[in-house]
């Protein structure tokens, strides 16, 4: 959702800005906008609603030379997308200029003060009060007006804000919306999110909570609301520029599905005890008591990494024999849920910063439950929440329907299912013959990959065209057919289900008719014969049959009108094959339906509101 750049130092603030936004502009924006000045100001205002590049187009020209600024893109949530309503927003005497991601919750009450000391208001966003109180509270020292500012405003922020009182300075602060530094030599960059700031510098320091830094371009100051130095730690970034880059791809999902091979095996890297046919995990923070004491586990997410936890469900209760339920995050928040200390929670998350599955894992923490993050972005809110957890490390997912991340948060719970299963029931042996498997999903994946392409460029041309698509798969698949009808329905706009395939004849079997596209994953594994019989009711009702299956499976190639061949690997990692060919279709369908395929319409890479 909204993104956030600041700079300050010997260089030209704007493009810096300009192009850190781009960086950002997968996270889903409808409107954009830039503040800079020179010495002691004005500062110099440039915003538009719609894409970046119109911003930056109708920039004047010369480009005002400044060296200090802040940007941001915005997705509406107090007021609609124009040019008034972006950010940055000024006090209402120009001094004071500040980009905000979050929610001011008591801005009515603010702006009524505010009106009555004379303040006007020119939007209708809840970021304006932040400018004017900050204008309203100094008295010789930013970072002072800002901490006073905070004190009165309720909500969640990451905030940059920039005085023509004291030019050359950022005053930084987060409370729920992520902030991260960049460390340059001579010069300091600020951003919501890291991919805005690596074409500059690896140095990176995440903002906590409650934290303010105060930015010039010989370093930062970090405090906390009430004043006390608080020292952090400079991390390095350990993805390179081409992960965020689109290379010799036309889009970022293409990139990301065929990234697959190499991202599966940097999630493997350094987490086997082969010896031992067990998994090494660093992050957990639990004991081998804790480990032993789980008698529950509940997955909490949102969207596609809710697939990822379901499938991952299957394979805790197969190999960890814990019991292991999936909750919708935005459902579990609000249930009053029965916590128990027993029960080990996951929260999933590519992002990290998800408010819902944030939100839920907070309640958890709340009545004393244990969360540990399985999360993408190193640093992101989720994974500084947790009380442990493992980095799924795909790289950056830049593209708004995840691909890469879901296979990689599947691995990262098939490793910890290996783990808590070695605990229990699971032998070296049987531990080892999954670690033998998972070694050689990569080479797998890249021939399904390769060979996916033409073919399902050619089943894409079909089904463009199909009102509805029905997906159907059993047991560790079913998540795989919702995983699929999502990745089709987000990125082609056509309507689709994902179901666990016993269910279609109480009920949705009434929508199959002469043609009906009906996708199966069917390996050849315990559910088989099942799925086969699914695939004759489709077939006895004219429904076009397209299967997913494996190499020799000459029941399902002779009922399929299309089929789709699959290595065979071990039961449990099935999903991992099954829907790399369905992301690919989802791709090539929106591709030829003419799609944004990276932004598909209304949808957000990091869902930061409720
Ligand atoms: C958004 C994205 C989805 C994602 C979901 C959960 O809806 O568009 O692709 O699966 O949020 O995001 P998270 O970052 O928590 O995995």
């Amino acid at each position: 959702m909204c993104g956030i750049v600041g700079y300050v130092g010997p260089k030209k603030a704007v493009p810096i800005l300009v192009q850190g936004l781009k960086r950002l502009e997968y996270r889903g924006y409808d409107s954009s906008g830039i503040a800079t000045m020179n010495g002691e100001g004005p500062i110099f205002v440039h915003k538009r609603a719609g894409r970046i590049r119109e911003m930056e187009r109708s920039l004047p020209s010369p480009l005002p030379s400044t060296s200090v600024g802040i940007a941001h893109t915005r997705w509406a949530t107090h007021g609609p997308p124009n040019e008034v309503n972006s950010h940055p927003h000024l006090s209402s005497d120009g001094s004071v200029a500040v980009v905000h991601n979050g929610i001011v919750e008591n801005s009515s009450t603010l702006k009524k003060m505010l009106r009555s000391e004379g303040v006007v208001f020119r939007s209708d966003t809840d970021t304006e009060v932040i400018p004017n109180l900050v204008a309203r509270f100094y008295e010789g020292d930013l970072e002072a007006a800002v901490k006073k500012a905070l004190h009165l405003i309720r909500g969640t922020y990451g905030i940059v804000v920039m005085s023509t009182a004291e030019p050359g300075r950022l005053v930084v602060a987060r409370n729920g919306s992520p902030i991260v530094l960049g460390v340059g030599d001579d010069e300091m960059y600020v951003a919501s999110d890291a991919p805005a700031l690596i074409a500059h510098t690896r140095q990176v320091v995440y903002l906590g909570d409650g934290e303010v830094a105060t930015l010039d371009s010989d370093g930062f100051r970090t405090t906390d609301l009430e004043d006390r130095e608080i020292d952090k730690q400079i991390d390095e970034i350990d993805w390179e520029l081409e992960e965020i880059e689109k290379g010799e791809f036309p889009h970022f999902m293409l990139k990301e599905i065929h990234e697959q091979p190499r991202s599966i095996l940097r999630g493997l890297r350094g987490r086997f005890e082969r010896e031992y046919g067990d998994a090494r995990l660093g992050g957990l923070n639990l004991t081998p008591r804790e480990f032993f004491d789980i008698r529950r586990i509940t997955l909490v997410a949102c969207g596609t990494s809710y697939h990822a936890a379901l499938a991952a469900s299957y394979v805790l209760e197969d190999l960890a024999r814990v019991p292991s339920n999936v909750e919708i995050a935005s459902e579990l928040r609000y249930r009053n849920p029965i916590v128990d200390a027993k029960t080990l929670y996951l929260a999933v998350s590519q992002s990290g910063e998800t408010a819902d599955t944030l939100a839920a894992m907070k309640e958890v923490q709340r009545k004393g439950g244990k969360v540990l993050g399985i999360v993408n972005v190193v640093g992101s809110t989720i994974a500084r929440q947790s009380d442990g957890g493992i980095y799924i490390r795909s790289g950056p997912e830049v593209a708004v329907a995840s691909t890469k991340a879901y296979t990689s948060q599947l691995l990262a719970l098939v490793l910890l299912a290996l783990k808590i299963g070695r605990m229990r029931d699971v032998s070296a042996g049987e531990g080892r013959e999954l670690l033998e498997a998972l070694e050689a999903l990569p080479e797998q994946l890249r021939s399904v990959l390769d060979e996916g392409e033409q073919a399902m460029t050619k089943l894409a041309g079909e089904l463009a065209h199909a009102p509805f698509v029905l997906f159907l798969g059993r047991g560790i698949n079913y998540p795989t057919a919702m995983e699929g009808a999502l990745k089709l329905k987000e990125v082609s706009y056509i309507q689709c289900e994902g179901l666990a395939a016993a269910e279609m004849k109480h009920g949705p079997i009434a929508l199959i008719s002469d043609g009906t596209p009906v996708i199966f994953l069917c390996p050849m594994d315990q559910l088989h014969e099942k799925t086969l019989s699914n695939m004759e009711e489709v077939k006895a009702r004219k429904g076009r049959v397209i299967a997913v299956g494996n190499p020799g499976d000459e029941r399902v190639q002779a009922l399929a009108d299309v089929f789709i061949e699959v290595p065979r690997t071990h039961p449990l990692l099935s999903p991992f094959l099954m829907v790399a060919p369905l992301q690919q279709l989802a791709y090539h369908t929106a591709l030829q339906l003419g799609r944004d395929v990276d932004k598909p319409r209304n949808l957000a890479k990091s869902v930061t509101v409720e």
